[in-house]
């Protein structure tokens, strides 16, 4: 299981706030299953009860659930199904774009990151295999209005698919959009569908069996999806927001394309629900970390720093982002997430969070074991950099230095600083990190009685920006 140790945080922060905020939060976390239980139970009625609108709590029992289909029904179930839509583009295309927003493609980003090795795009297909399938590169759209980058990916896949019948000269698209209406995303499916069916033929059984749109029963891209007859469409749940969605088809599908393993990334997260359900205070991550993080922001710490160790980390960081932000970012409240890399932001952020405004609490990622050998420092005939002195010491040691000095810097100006670890980055662990957080964030809301479901404050730029487009 991942571990969190804020020893060092509770030097700098008061331990009777934090024992007092875990002792509530204990209270809460009965208040979160019932809602969850409510929700399963009534549905959308159960928004009256709770005063939640939304109330998006399917995703707490969403793991186990899908864990149990899948053990009963196999190959019919919607894990199974997925598996069965992944293989079949593993076989087909070497090219796989995932056009999404927010929730609905941060998830899939954190995962390839993380998971796949890095610079796998770059791989020719004969480095990309996985037991005898050949993953196909991954390229993420429609998370923007970027011409640039939009034409760019448009451009490659022009200059390298050419030949439709050659399997590594195809490619293939996924659409994600729970609301079915997102002008990013809608606006980008649009160009590549077009760039799709002038590849494949407007009319052909590749133009439609290439595509698979992932959305809510109701909306555009559900009508447009059924009109058009694509052959695999999987859905978003009612009850799973956005940005709770990652263990629903919307990040399953990427990442069993991506040959991620669906079983150990729900199993992970099944496994971490269990234990923030039963584990005491003090040994419950999800609990300890939302204590933790409540009674510094009391203390004024309003930034929380997740300092991930290693850039394969960076996008679960940005995810957790976006699910802090807009969540808990309302009524002119809420803690500033900010993700940074280290030991690369030591370069850029370091003289900031050493002495600089102290209003910030700082969260390791960390991960225990590399996934691939350890490389480790030549001696070297000539010592012109005078770094013979390190020979035989590997990279591991190196970081394993810098997040010790970095810790120990911090504890001697009072910066409180916590360590999340993750013995290994896998699909297990990284299950559990999702759920972890998503979880606290939403006990946090409970505690701090904001709803962390919905985001109406998005709404505001969108209006705008639709009235601006009846212009010229
Ligand atoms: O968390 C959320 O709900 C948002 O970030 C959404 O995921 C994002 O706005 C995209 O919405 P949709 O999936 O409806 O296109």
């Amino acid at each position: 299981m991942l571990r969190y140790d804020a020893s060092d945080a509770l030097k700098v922060l008061s331990e009777d706030q934090v024992r007092d905020a875990q002792n509530q939060l204990l209270e809460k976390r009965t208040e979160v299953f019932r809602d969850a239980e409510l929700w399963a139970e009534k549905g959308q009625q159960a928004e009256a009860e709770t005063g939640k609108s939304p109330l998006d709590a399917g995703f707490l029992m969403w793991p186990k659930n899908q864990l149990d289909e899948y053990e009963a029904n196999g190959n019919g179930s919607l894990v199974g199904q997925i598996q069965q839509a992944a293989a079949a583009i593993q076989a087909e295309a070497d090219r796989f774009v995932v056009l999404g927003i927010g929730g609905s493609y941060m998830g899939a980003r954190a995962m390839f990151e993380s998971l796949c090795v890095p610079y796998h795009n770059e791989l020719p297909s004969s480095a990309r295999q996985d037991g005898g399938t050949t993953i196909p590169r991954i390229y993420f759209e429609g998370n923007n209005l970027d011409n640039d980058t939009t034409s760019g990916l448009l451009d490659l896949l022009k200059a390298t698919c050419q030949d439709s019948s050659d399997r590594d000269q195809r490619w293939a698209l996924s659409v994600i959009s729970k609301s079915g209406g997102t002008l990013e995303t809608a606006v980008a499916f649009r160009l590549f569908r077009q760039a799709l069916e002038n590849y494949y033929g407007a009319d052909s059984e590749e133009s439609r069996k290439f595509v698979i749109p992932i959305t809510g029963e109701s909306g555009k891209l559900r009508n447009l999806s059924n009109e058009r007859g694509y052959p695999t469409i999987f859905p978003i749940p009612d009850g799973i927001g956005g940005r709770f969605s990652v263990l629903t088809a919307v990040g399953l599908v990427p990442a069993a394309v991506m040959g991620i393993d669906l079983v150990e990334l729900l199993r992970g997260a099944a496994d971490i629900t269990e234990q923030f359900r039963t584990a005491d205070a003090n040994e419950n991550p999800v609990l300890d970390y939302t204590a933790v993080c409540h009674v510094a922001e009391k203390q004024g710490l309003l930034t929380r720093v997740l300092s991930t160790w290693g850039a394969r980390l960076e996008s679960v960081g940005l995810w957790y982002d976006q699910l802090l932000a807009e969540s808990l970012g309302k009524e002119d409240r809420g803690a500033l997430p900010l993700t940074v890399v280290n030991t690369r932001d030591l370069h850029s952020r370091g003289q900031q969070h050493q002495e600089g405004t102290p209003d910030k609490l700082f969260t390791n990622l960390i991960v225990e074991e590399p996934s691939s050998e350890s490389l480790a420092l030549p001696e070297a005939s000539r010592n012109e950099d005078d770094l013979n002195q390190h020979a035989g010491k590997t990279m591991p040691r190196f970081l394993r230095a810098a997040i010790e000095g970095t810790n120990q810097a911090y504890r001697e100006v009072k910066r409180p600083t916590a360590d999340l670890i993750l013995p290994k980055l896998d699909a297990y662990h990284l299950g559990q990190t999702f759920q972890m957080l998503m979880l606290a964030t939403v006990l946090e809301g409970q505690l701090i009685d904001i709803n962390p479901y919905g985001q109406p404050g998005v709404e505001a730029y969108k209006k705008f920006m639709k009235e601006n487009l009846q212009g010229e």
